[in-house]
């Protein structure tokens, strides 16, 4: 892969070993993933092992070391979530998307993620979409949630077809 824009990233961050962090993020926000080259290239720059660069990039779910859909989806299986039917709200999620949680759909757009608890219990059960909130999850807010992202979508192919 090209490397100059994470040795661009490096260079905002600095080499000192509290930079992996930093550096990750801004790596894993620009490509949606880690690609491995760059964590290679980032273990290089700050003079640590790849043992422990891959350390953290797996430590932290926000992290991924394999490319993700344009949008995240992440449903809550906490107990809290559960009691409240996260479990349905998980299954009708991977039926619309056919998907499983740690696969992203044909056309890159999802990716579908289960987490263990959000810190909302009381408003379970939780769905995130990419790191908006969504309470009081149900089958059908599922299926309406999942057709707005299409929607969009389908907006955006229309304006960017027209300007061409
Ligand atoms: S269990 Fe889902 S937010 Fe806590």
């Amino acid at each position: 892969m090209e490397l100059s824009g994470i040795q661009k990233i490096v260079e905002k961050n600095g080499t000192h070993r509290s930079a992996l962090i930093p550096i990750l993020l801004d790596i894993q926000d620009e490509y949606n993933f880690l690609p491995r080259d760059a964590l290679t290239h980032v273990a290089q720059s700050l003079d640590i092992s790849l043992v422990d660069v891959y350390r953290a990039a797996t430590f932290y779910k926000y992290f991924s070391l394999v490319p993700r859909g344009e949008h995240l989806i992440q449903v809550c299986l906490g107990t809290a979530c559960h009691v409240r039917g996260a479990a349905r709200v998980l299954s009708e999620t991977q039926r619309k998307l056919n998907i499983h949680p740690g696969e992203t759909t044909e056309d890159k757009l999802f990716t579908l993620e289960t987490v263990n608890c959000l810190g909302a219990c009381a408003l379970g059960p939780i769905v995130v979409t990419d790191g908006e909130y969504h309470g009081q999850m149900t089958v059908s807010k599922v299926d309406k949630l999942i057709r707005s992202f299409e929607k969009q979508e389908r907006v955006k192919k229309d304006e960017q077809s027209q300007k061409h």
